[in-house]
């Protein structure tokens, strides 16, 4: 029997026997209550409320607008609707960088006002204090390395990261320093297939790829792109489970052809 069958709630304890064990991690971004609560009853691990909210809920092109209110709000609805999974959520840019005291800050207001599980933020040794000083306070941190978006304008594009030597160095020192800091885990963003296996063997501490090959020890998407909801996002290793945009479309197609034709509401639907 599968840990993710037995256990009634996922903690950062369950995802590193997980690991042990050999079971992949399921994790999947939710934004809101509604959809968090489909996602937790479906038996996902973890959910991310992740600061692409920024570009998923609120239509901007890049993850650095969305403020630490923004994320709140979403987290918290998030929670409402989870039993089972745990929920990890982003802090956005601006909030941690290069200040430990107002990471801390940032990390407790999310905790306190949304009842989330834990928080992820981006980098390695650039972060490190931050990292140290949110987990002095007892609060589980998920490391996020390779492609990182809140440091896009410093990238240029979202092209696949470490391709070369120097940068992928970088990135193993940086994943196993986020271990012995104490990070629960660490999201592996768009790296070479190759990198990612070896990072995930070399550190015991669970590697969540995306874009990152099957040789890690779990995988996460963007909820909305693998609904097929944001049809504007077709990056190769995104897989679509469905095409909620074109259902979405013919529902309300259907139901203004029924208004205009007086057909909706018909007897039944009305007192
Ligand atoms: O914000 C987000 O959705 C993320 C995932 C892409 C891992 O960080």
């Amino acid at each position: 029997m599968s840990i993710h069958k037995e256990v009634k709630v996922i903690t950062t304890h369950i995802l590193s026997e997980m690991k042990f064990k050999g079971e992949k991690i399921s994790m999947l971004t939710a934004y809101d209550f509604s959809i968090a609560k489909l996602v937790d009853s479906a038996g996902i691990d973890v959910i991310l409320v992740g600061d692409s909210a920024s570009n998923v809920m609120a239509g901007y092109e890049t993850t650095l607008p969305i403020t630490l209110d923004n994320m709140i709000y979403h987290a918290a609805s998030v929670v409402r609707g989870v039993k089972r999974a745990l929920v990890v959520v982003d802090l956005p840019f601006g909030t941690y960088q290069g200040n430990s005291k107002e990471a801390l800050y940032s990390a407790i207001r999310i905790m306190k006002e949304t009842g989330a599980h834990a928080v992820k933020l981006e980098g390695g040794v650039g972060v490190k204090e931050s990292v140290e000083r949110i987990l002095s306070a007892g609060i589980p941190v998920m490391g996020h390395l390779g492609l990182t978006p809140q440091s896009i304008h410093k990238f240029g594009t979202y092209v696949v990261r470490a391709k070369e030597e120097e940068e992928a160095e970088q990135l193993k020192k940086d994943a196993v320093l986020l271990e012995d800091l104490g990070c629960f885990a660490i999201v592996l963003e768009k790296v070479p297939a190759k990198l990612a296996e070896q990072v995930a063997q070399m550190v015991k501490i669970p590697i969540i790829g995306i874009g990152a090959g099957g040789g890690v020890d779990g995988q996460v998407l963007v909820v909305h792109d693998m609904l097929g909801i944001n049809q504007d996002f077709s990056p190769r290793f995104l897989r679509r489970y469905h095409n909620l945009a074109a259902e979405i479309e013919g529902a309300v197609k259907t139901y203004i052809h029924d208004v205009k034709n007086r057909d909706f509401p018909n007897e039944r639907e009305q007192y």
